[in-house]
């Protein structure tokens, strides 16, 4: 069987996320969370006092960037990820990251069954070849509840209506900017996860990929 490679989009707390995390479960498949890439440039240029509308800065930090800041536990709080969608703007910070989300997809780790990638512009941009790509969204309203449960969990203390004007925020940004803006990809399967559950929403994503690699499960069971 060829590789299984699964692009996942979706707007900001939509659980993209957790569901590329459960079928990296199940597939056997390599994860990477490209949010994680932009939150790593945004994190360095609040660290660093860079106006976030400093391009250069922002390049800068991109090109310099090392597998360690992808680890920090800082990069979830929700500050980083309005900075990330700042600097995620620049075309020239996307081009830079570009090249290191498709060497990831070039060559999965041995002993995987291939890899899913999720951010904003796997299955338009990133991956436009990749034969199953899910769009995963849910209502704003669900989206901030979510992003708050997941903050307090992490005892970070915050309020639902600001998390609500942050997540429409970038929801804006990342829709109107010029470089790759967020929509779904030609032909991907759009999961509206506002009334489903986790258990749900996998289910319904495994009868996709199902549907494209009929013979994902063979190997692994
Ligand atoms: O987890 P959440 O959906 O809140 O955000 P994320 O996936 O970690 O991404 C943080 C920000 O980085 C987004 O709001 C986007 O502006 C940007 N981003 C992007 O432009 N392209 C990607 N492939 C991933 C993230």
């Amino acid at each position: 069987m060829s590789p299984i490679i699964i692009a996942v989009d979706g707007t900001a707390a939509a659980g993209k996320g957790t569901l590329a995390r459960n079928l990296a479960r199940i597939y056997h498949l390599s994860h990477l969370d490209t949010g994680r890439l932009y939150r790593a440039v945004g994190f360095k240029m609040l660290k660093e006092g860079k106006d976030l509308a400093d391009r250069e800065a922002a390049v800068s930090i991109a090109n310099s960037l090392t597998h360690e800041d992808f680890d920090n536990p800082a990069l979830r709080n929700e500050d980083i990820g309005v900075a990330a969608s700042h600097v995620a703007a620049f075309e020239e910070v996307r081009k830079i990251l570009l090249v290191f989300q498709r060497s990831f997809a070039d060559q999965p780790p041995a002993g995987m069954q291939g890899v899913i990638i999720d951010g904003r512009d796997i299955g338009s941009i990133i991956l436009p070849a990749a034969p199953c790509k899910i769009f995963v969204t849910a209502s704003l309203e669900v989206r901030a509840e979510r992003r708050l449960k997941e903050l307090h969990q992490k005892g970070i203390n915050c309020i639902y209506e600001a998390i609500l004007e942050d997540i429409k925020a970038r929801d804006a940004r990342d829709e109107t900017r010029k470089a790759s803006p967020l929509r779904p990809a030609e032909g991907a399967y759009i999961l509206d996860t506002s009334t489903l559950g986790i258990e749900e929403c996998v289910k319904k994503a495994c009868a996709y990929v199902e549907s494209k690699y009929p013979e994902a499960r063979k190997h692994i069971e």
